[in-house]
């Protein structure tokens, strides 16, 4: 036995000291996330069933050079793969998803459709979004304090989704249960009861975005991503209305948990710090990195991103089986004093070198600058229209999420 794995031996089991369901790792992660990277660059994690590469380097690496599927059916435990006869809605959309099936086709897909995440699309994205973040504010009046979340960050994942998509308001009810569970689908960490109820949710969403696929076909030219689409369709015979609806629920699924919590975590940090919010909101580029530096400080995460092994294989000396979860969690190390010297302090020109907030090589994150976009957007106005806000109490936060911290409430005072 080396002397390394004799001192392994004598710690704690791994789920003693890392659990992100409990409260403790609610209230602080911090301890945990470090026990679980001191334990090596790739351990595995009984309860979940899962090996963990814990160290930044290794997952760039395994970021860029894809060596892992991100096919959720390639899960040892994932529900059988159905025959393509018996496809509902929500396996073509899952099975079928341009984004996360095949590697080669993934390429092509991100390659076809980066026009409609160009710069410009952005700025008139931002063009249409600002009134109904106006109408939100409005709707408030002055109150002398309210929740954030409720009156303003669960607003806005709907409201930039279905703008930049095209989707007309008389469906927005329908399409709202769709936007809120779909992320959940492929969680492996979710039970099985769960994923039939919200693939049943899934099913009738995708009957609403048909409709208004086939309603944008009668009328095109609106200028949006629905429309850029059906164009892209017209000219590349490999690209169907399966990927158009694949691509809608990949926007869906990564682009509305994740804004409600960036939503959520930057005001929450600028109230908290307001020696801090004129620095990050200067303008949209240092917003951009002041972003970086929130999400670091609120350390949120709790599972990271999910891979699959598609073979028996070696990754960093261990031995893993086929269909085997891998998680890369590069939320580990955000408070390593080594890698961020006073990490608990918040500081918003705090250089990054990488900075993977977005994801990073092939899978980068494609919705980047809309999302940071939407939220230089919102926080600005909300410091416009109360220069005086400050935090009413500390949030009480929320260890029901399956995927991050949550606060259960956002109590701002206004001092109007
Ligand atoms: C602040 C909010 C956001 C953060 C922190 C974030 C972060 C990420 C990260 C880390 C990845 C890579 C995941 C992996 O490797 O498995 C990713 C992928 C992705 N994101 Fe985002 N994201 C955000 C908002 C959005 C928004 C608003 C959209 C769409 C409107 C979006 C669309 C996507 C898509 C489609 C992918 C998959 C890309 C691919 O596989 O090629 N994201 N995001």
């Amino acid at each position: 036995m080396s002397t390394d794995d004799a001192v392994l031996e004598q710690l704690p089991k791994l789920e003693e000291v890392f659990d992100p369901s409990s409260d403790e790792y609610c209230n602080n992660p911090i301890k945990q996330c470090m026990a679980l990277m001191e334990r090596g660059p790739f351990v595995f994690y009984e309860p979940w069933q899962a090996w963990v590469m814990t160290d930044i380097g290794d997952i760039m690496e395994c970021w860029r050079k894809e060596y892992l599927s991100s096919d959720f059916y390639d899960w040892e435990f994932a529900p059988p793969r159905p025959h393509e006869d018996d496809w509902g809605n929500f396996e073509k959309a899952l099975i079928g998803h341009s984004l996360v099936s095949d590697h080669d086709h993934h390429r092509l897909i991100r390659k076809v459709v980066s026009p409609a995440f160009s710069r410009n699309v952005v700025d008139e994205i931002q063009r249409r979004i600002e009134p109904d973040i106006d109408k939100l504010f409005d709707a408030m009046g002055s109150p002398k304090s309210f929740d954030y979340i409720t009156e303003v960050a669960e607003h806005i994942p709907f409201i930039t989704i279905t703008r930049l998509i095209g989707v007309p308001e008389k469906y927005w009810d329908e399409i709202k249960p769709l936007l809120e569970n779909f992320t959940e689908t492929w969680n492996p960490t979710i039970s099985e009861e769960r994923r039939e109820e919200v693939r049943q949710q899934c099913n009738r969403g995708i009957d609403m975005i048909k409709v208004v696929i086939e309603e944008r076909r009668q009328s095109p030219q609106q200028d949006d991503f629905l429309s850029t689409m059906l164009d892209i369709e017209a000219k590349n015979e490999k690209f169907t209305e399966w990927d158009i609806i694949t691509l809608v629920l990949a926007l869906i699924g990564a682009g509305a948990d994740t804004t409600l919590m960036a939503q959520q975590w930057s005001v929450y940090a600028l109230t908290k710090h307001p020696d801090q919010r004129q620095p990050a909101l200067e303008s949209a580029e240092t917003f951009s990195n002041a972003f970086s530096e929130i999400m670091r400080w609120s350390l949120n995460s709790k599972m990271g991103f999910a891979r699959y092994a598609p073979e028996d294989m070696d990754v960093l000396g261990q031995r893993v089986r086929k269909g085997q979860l891998v998680l890369l969690m590069p939320h580990l190390c955000r408070m390593d004093p080594v890698k961020y010297p006073n990490p608990e302090v918040l500081d918003v020109k705090r250089n990054f070198d990488p900075d993977v907030q977005f994801g990073y090589g092939p899978r980068y994150c494609i919705g980047a600058a809309m999302a940071k976009r939407q939220l230089f957007l919102t926080i600005t106005k909300l410091f416009e229209r109360f220069p005086n806000i400050e935090l009413a109490e500390e949030p009480e936060r929320d260890s029901s999420n399956h995927n991050s911290i949550a606060l259960k409430k956002l109590m701002l005072k206004t001092n109007v």
